[in-house]
């Protein structure tokens, strides 16, 4: 989704912009641009393009911009088709005000019918637009910067991060927000705003979070925060822990790719974080959820999206198997809607990585508001989730830049399986004995993924076999099916290829009619109880002419018998099967994608957190 950056301070600002800008186009974009002042001409310059960050940058060699105060955009498109015109920043007529914007103004028509009735004339098609006029609009009223931004704050419904820049003003930016993410970089000398941590993290770790409704107003030397009163507020700087290098390739050829290969180290890191370290339970900190807490509660229910709604699709099913407690789940732009029948006895879980996905926040809002207890299990510390919900898990897998999640899922899966664990003890479900047989076969996980990342080659021999296919079946069964259903969206989020995940029961039931001759199914075949039941499915899509590609456990030699390939994972304790199985569908995913000349790491359409409904 969007992305802002802002700069004031000694440096020129184009090149922290435009470094900015760029550990920032993970996030998903479509154009892009930077409004600097420029003290030689004394106005504002602004630059942007359709594209790509290096468009700009090409856009910027052409006309060089210089100055030491600016703002940048990524702009991933929601209203008016990705063009120069619509690509932020955007000016008020005048010129003297410049906006960049993340979120959506959606009473902009009933504000841009104002404006144009003042005789202003609109140059993009965006919501945008009606900021920077409006902005304009006041600040030709009352000259004062700050109030002008006051009074459009009063103005305008909807989600934004802003950041203004006026010709007058030439030390300093103004930034508001709500509903989405915005941080201030505090610097010596120079002071950073970004929508996200990564574009400022190589200059500063020192920062604070903006709440809604708060504005700062940036200069070189000073950063001063107003509540919506407009009175002067203290802000908790704090300072980041992650790294550059946590943010960088590091040698990899995708961030995709690195992050799959980062997996054996988050799983451990979770695991060492959360077993106690006498064996006899699970440490959640300051989260109370005892016996006590528990019995208070008659059902939990989990609302996420996308790769995230996954993983808390394979905790539903495990605390329903191991702590025999209702479990109900939901996409959360469909739990937000729904009305959906909960209340304080009921335990919300929402799971995301960002911690900003707006309809997972706002599911969590009404969850609150209808008086549950959210336990967020995030992995950005101090998203907006985190600080929102009563109580986090954080799933400490570190900075995730490829759009598509692969060790944050399985983050989630691990913080999954611990709160299963934890649950099914208290509740009395899972004696000691159990507990620790699991726990020794989860302590085998980060050794068990370095096995599997070593057939890498393997599956991108696969990829060459199969990368002609134009549809991809994924079957399985109980957890398999979940694996399958994350297996599928990788295929189709970086491979673009048609994919369907289907309950392999279900097939005879329509989906059948659908193979044919070469059809690629998938069919994941980890769980014993199932296997044979798996297997006939298997045996009737090979009978309709599909090539079949199996991911069973080590030791079921029997799909060798059905399979044109296969994949072993290494045995394990039944229910940690999702997590492995997952990891070649991730590399199959990856090694399509690269096959097909698609970009990895930032696909088409497609944006790493998605703020905005
Ligand atoms: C995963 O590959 C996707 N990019 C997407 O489904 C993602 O998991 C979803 O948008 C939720 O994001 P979140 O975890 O940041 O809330």
């Amino acid at each position: 989704m969007c992305g802002i950056v802002g700069y004031v301070g000694g440096r020129n600002a184009v090149p922290v912009l435009l470094q900015g800008l760029k550990m920032l186009e993970y996030r998903g974009y479509d154009s892009a641009g930077v409004a600097v002042f420029n003290s030689k001409a004394g106005e504002i310059k602004v630059c942007k393009t359709k594209g790509r960050v290096e468009n700009l940058e090409s856009k910027l060699y052409d006309s060089p911009v210089a100055g030491k105060i600016g703002i940048g955009h990524t702009r991933w498109a929601t209203h008016g088709v990705p063009s120069d015109e619509n690509a932020h920043p955007h000016f008020s007529s005048s010129e003297k005000i410049a906006v960049v914007h993340n979120g959506i103004i959606e009473n902009y028509v009933v504000i841009r019918d104002f404006l144009r009735g003042q005789g202003y004339e609109f140059v993009s098609e965006t919501d945008t637009e009606c900021v920077a006029q409006l902005a304009g609009y006041y600040y030709s009223k009352s000259g004062s910067f700050l109030d002008s931004v006051y009074r459009v704050l009063a103005k305008v419904d909807g989600s934004y991060a802003l950041a203004l820049v006026c010709a007058d003003c030439p030390d300093k930016i103004i930034t508001v927000k709500k509903n989405c993410p915005l941080i201030v970089g505090l610097g010596k000398g120079e002071n950073f705003l970004a929508s996200d941590m990564p574009a400022i993290l190589k200059y500063t770790r020192n920062t604070f979070i903006m709440e809604d409704n708060e504005v700062a107003v940036i200069e070189k030397d000073s950063v001063k925060v107003y509540n919506k009163k407009k009175e002067e507020i203290q802000k908790e700087v704090y300072v980041v822990d992650w790294t550059i290098e946590a943010a960088e390739k590091s040698g990899y050829e995708h961030f995709m790719l690195k992050e799959i290969y980062e997996q054996p180290k988050v799983v451990s890191d979770n695991l060492n974080r959360r077993f106690k370290s006498d064996g006899t339970g699970i440490r959640l900190d300051s989260i109370k959820l005892g016996k006590e807490e528990l019995e208070g509660i008659n059902q939990i229910y989990i609302v996420a999206c996308g790769t995230a709604y996954y993983a808390g699709l394979v905790g539903k099913f495990l605390l329903e198997k191991m702590a025999r407690i209702h479990v109900n789940s939901d996409v959360a732009s469909e739990f937000r809607y729904k009305d959906p029948l909960i209340d304080e006895k009921t335990l919300v879980i929402v799971i995301s990585q960002s911690g900003e996905t707006a309809d997972t926040l706002e599911a969590m809002r009404l969850a609150k508001r209808k008086g549950s207890r959210v336990l967020a299990v995030v992995n950005v510390v101090g998203s907006t989730i985190a600080r929102e919900a009563n109580d986090v898990i954080y799933t400490l897998a570190g900075p995730e830049i490829a759009v598509a999640s692969t060790k944050a899922f399985s983050a989630q899966v691990v913080a999954m399986f611990l709160l299963t664990l934890h649950i099914s003890l208290e509740r009395g479900r899972l004696s000691l004995e159990e507990f620790r047989e699991i726990k020794a076969e989860m302590e085998l996980l980060p050794s068990h993924i370095n096995t599997i990342l070593t057939s890498a080659p393997n599956i991108k021999h696969f990829m060459e076999k199969y990368i002609g296919s134009k549809n991809v079946f994924y079957i399985g069964r109980g957890l398999d099916y979940v694996v399958c259903r994350e297996g599928s969206l990788k295929l189709k989020e970086i491979a673009y290829l048609h994919s369907e995940p289907y309950a392999a029961g279900e097939l005879k039931h329509g989906p059948i009619a659908l193979i044919e001759e070469s059809t690629l199914v998938i069919g994941v075949a980890t769980q014993q109880n199932l296997f044979a039941k798996t297997m006939s499915n298997i045996k009737e899509v090979k009978a309709r002419g599909a090539r079949v590609l199996i991911i069973a456990m080590e030791g079921n030699r029997e799909i060798e018998n059905y399979a044109d390939d296969y994949i072993y994972i290494p045995k394990t304790h039944p229910v940690l099967t999702p997590l492995l199985a997952n990891i070649p569908q991730q590399l199959f995913a990856y090694y399509m994608a690269v096959g097909l000349g698609n970009d990895v790491d930032k696909p088409r359409n497609l944006a790493k957190s998605v703020t905005v409904e």
